[in-house]
């Protein structure tokens, strides 16, 4: 092997330039070249590839966002994209190609795999949605923007003695809101796994009231099926005081990664890297008992997602 690509997909994630930056050095240090690709797999249908060097990923690690740029792909989902895609590949004389991303980005990488290409991929998404990695890249720095969120947000929430629902990113995955409701301190989190109960909201929210708690912080992920305004009407009418709400949105996806967001991105570069020089390709890297494992594209495709239930009980025990 002597020529690998990299290209980041989908979503930004804070971390990616991390892993790129790693991707690039200690692939350079294994002897390889490595190319850049711009716009994920739009720039790889439309020849957007260029060498890279140490030089090239310069003062990125802490930054957000993604140097090589990042898109959805619709035309990455034909035949003649996929096509395109593999015939820049070839006259670049890209032999493996790491491609960064989430879900969607995945599936891009099993769709290239199926068609002779080698690939790598590397979980970098927000939503902490891949089921076969305990963590993806960027969650940790997204969780963490969601807590200083709502430690300022519950700071005027307590002034005003109001009760604010804090809708937040994730897909049909709930962890974010998981995660960051249990360690916030949030008195009720809604996900896409659990089915939620607006009766049992109010009661809950009244009770508190009635206990001498005149504020609380309600965290919906994005994935649950109630429009985030219409859940704050029906639960004013309910308790009877006015709801607000806030959309963390695209705040949630930048900033500098974590410590846990850069060495999670090093990590799986080092180990895409090490298999890759060992001619092992078709791989999914992820996280595994504190271990970075490579495991079969296809079949880390297929793990089924799991929610920790026991967390989310937590959360209604701690936040009475
Ligand atoms: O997958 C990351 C994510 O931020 C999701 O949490 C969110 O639903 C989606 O991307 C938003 O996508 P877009 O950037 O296309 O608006």
């Amino acid at each position: 092997m002597n020529r690998i690509g990299v290209l980041t997909s989908g979503g930004d994630a804070p971390g990616m330039n991390a892993a790129v930056r790693a991707v690039v050095r200690f692939g350079i240090e294994a002897g390889l070249e490595v190319y850049g690709i711009h716009r994920g797999f739009e720039g790889l249908i439309d020849g957007e590839i260029h060498e890279m060097n140490r030089r090239s990923v310069g003062d990125i690690l802490q930054r957000g966002g993604t140097i090589l740029k990042t898109a959805r792909s619709e035309r990455f989902l034909t035949e003649e994209g996929q096509r395109r895609a593999v015939e820049n590949l070839d006259t670049f004389g890209i032999e493996a190609l790491i491609i960064i991303g989430g879900n969607g980005s995945f599936l891009g990488a099993e769709a290239l795999r199926k068609r002779g290409v080698t690939v790598m991929a590397i979980p970098g998404t927000i939503d902490n949605d891949l089921a076969y990695t305990e963590r993806t890249i960027g969650f940790d720095t997204a969780v963490n923007t969601v807590l200083d969120a709502i430690t300022r947000i519950r700071d005027t929430s307590s002034a005003h003695e109001r009760n604010t629902v804090i809708e937040v990113m994730g897909r049909e995955c709930g962890d974010i809101a998981l995660y960051a409701g249990l360690a916030g301190g949030a008195e009720c989190v809604l996900v896409p796994e659990v089915p939620y109960s607006i009766p049992e909201i109010s009661r809950k929210i009244l009770e508190g009231m009635n206990n001498g708690k005149m504020q609380s912080i309600l965290i919906k992920a994005e994935g649950v099926n109630i429009d985030t305004e219409e859940l704050c009407r029906e639960l004013s009418e309910r308790i009877g005081r006015e709801v607000k709400s806030v959309k963390l949105s695209y705040l949630q996806r930048g900033g500098s990664p974590t410590l846990a967001d850069r060495l999670l991105a090093t990590e799986c570069a080092a180990k895409a890297i090490e298999l890759l020089t060992s001619d092992i390709g078709n791989k999914a890297i992820g996280l595994l008992g504190g271990e970075i494992v490579g495991l079969d594209l296809t079949e880390a495709l297929e793990v089924p997602r799991s929610f920790d239930r026991e967390l989310y009980r937590a959360i209604d025990i701690l936040s009475k």
